[in-house]
C-alpha cells in the first residue's frame, strides 16, 4: 500500500545542482518539507546535504572540510601508465576512480541522502530512512580538488535471500561509460571474497536488468571460453558467484543450455564464442585490479 502510494506521487523536483553537474530528475522522491516543493534543489557533492538555496549552499561549502564519502577506501584504480602509447593522439583514459565503504549506522545521514538523491532515478525503491542495515560502496573519480561521487550500490550486511546488492545507481552524467558493470563487478568480488554466490536484490529496473544480463553473458561466457572442458552450472556458479538460476536463465537466453533426461546439458559451439568475442570488443569495461581491493567481509 505505502509502495504504492509512493509510486503514485508526483514528481516533484525536477532538477538538482550537485557539484559541476546539473541534472534532470527522473522521479519522485521524498525528500522532507519544504525542500519537497523545491522545483530545484542544490546538494553538497561531499556531504549529500541539500539545499534551497545556492547562497546557502555555499556558505555551507565554504565550511564543509569533508572531501570524500564518509568511510574507507577500500579500492583505488591503477595509476595510468606512463608512456602509455594509447594515450598518443589525445585519447581519453579513465580517470582514477576510489571505492568507499559507508556504514549505514555510522553515517546514518549521509547514507539518508544518498538514498533521497538516489529515489530520484529510481522508480521502484522504498528505502530511505532506516539505512543502519546496509552498506553503501560509493565510486568517486578523484581530481585535486577532491573525490566526486559517480555511483553507489548499497548491500545488506546479512542477507536472508542472499543478495549481494540491493540497488545500485550510475548517476546520469557517468552513465554508459562502464561504471555500471564496474559497480555490479565489484559486488561479485565481495561475494567471492565472501566465499559465496550473489545475486541483486529484486524487482530489477529496465536498465538494471540489461546491465545484469550483458555483466552474466561476459563473466559466463568468458570462463566457458577458458575452461575449454564441459563445466557444469555449479562449477560455473562457482567460479563467478554468479548463483545458480541466474546462470541458467542466461544461458536459456542465449539458447546455450538443453535438457536431458532432467539434467542441464551446456552446449558451447566455437562460433558463439566468436561471436561473443566480438561482442567484448565493443563493450566498455573497466578492470578491477585485485590486488588494490582491501577488504574484509562484514562482522
Ligand atoms: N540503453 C541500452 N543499454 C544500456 C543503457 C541504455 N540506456 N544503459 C546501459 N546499457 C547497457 C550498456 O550498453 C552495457 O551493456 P554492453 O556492455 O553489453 O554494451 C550495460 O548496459 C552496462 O552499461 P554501463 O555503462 O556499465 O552501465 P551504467 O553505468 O550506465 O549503469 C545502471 C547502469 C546502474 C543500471 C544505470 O542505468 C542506472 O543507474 N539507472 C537508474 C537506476 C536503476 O535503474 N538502477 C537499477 C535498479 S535495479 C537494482 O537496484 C537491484
Amino acid at each position: 500500500e505505502k509502495e504504492h502510494q509512493e509510486k503514485t506521487k508526483v514528481k516533484n523536483i525536477q532538477s538538482v545542482e550537485l557539484g559541476k553537474h546539473e541534472l534532470d530528475t527522473w522521479y519522485y522522491s521524498p525528500y522532507p518539507e519544504p525542500h519537497a516543493s523545491c522545483n530545484k534543489l542544490y546538494i553538497c557533492e561531499y556531504t549529500l546535504k541539500y539545499f534551497r538555496k545556492k547562497k546557502t549552499l555555499l556558505r555551507h561549502l565554504a565550511k564543509c572540510t569533508l572531501r570524500h564519502p564518509p568511510g574507507d577506501e577500500i579500492y583505488r584504480s591503477p595509476p595510468a601508465p606512463a608512456n602509455d602509447p594509447s594515450l598518443v593522439g589525445g585519447a581519453i583514459t579513465n580517470p582514477p576512480i576510489s571505492m568507499f565503504e559507508v556504514d549505514g549506522k555510522k553515517s546514518k545521514v549521509y547514507c539518508q541522502n544518498l538514498c533521497l538523491l538516489s529515489k530520484l532515478f529510481l522508480d521502484h525503491k522504498t528505502l530511505y530512512y532506516d539505512v543502519d542495515p546496509f552498506l553503501f560502496y560509493v565510486m568517486c573519480e578523484k581530481d585535486t580538488q577532491g573525490y566526486h561521487i559517480v555511483g553507489y550500490f548499497s548491500k545488506e550486511k546479512a542477507s536472508a535471500e542472499g543478495n549481494n546488492l540491493a540497488c545500485i545507481l550510475t548517476l546520469p552524467p557517468y552513465q554508459r561509460k562502464g561504471y555500471g558493470r564496474f559497480l555490479i563487478a565489484f559486488s561479485y568480488e565481495l561475494s567471492k571474497k565472501e566465499g559465496r554466490v550473489g545475486s541483486p536484490e529484486r524487482p530489477l529496473s529496465d536498465l538494471g536488468a540489461v546491465s545484469y544480463r550483458s555483466y552474466w553473458t561476459r563473466e559466463i561466457l568468458e570462463v566457458l571460453r577458458e575452461h575449454k572442458a564441459s563445466l557444469s552450472i555449479k562449477d560455473i556458479s562457482d567460479k563467478t558467484a554468479i548463483r545458480t538460476d541466474d546462470v541458467v536463465k542466461t544461458l536459456e537466453s542465449l539458447s546455450l543450455i538443453k535438457y536431458w533426461k532432467g539434467d542441464h546439458i551446456i552446449s558451447v559451439t566455437q562460433k558463439i564464442v566468436e561471436d561473443h568475442c566480438k561482442t567484448i570488443a565493443n563493450q566498455k569495461n573497466i578492470e578491477i585490479d585485485l590486488n588494490r581491493l582491501h577488504w574484509t567481509p562484514y562482522r
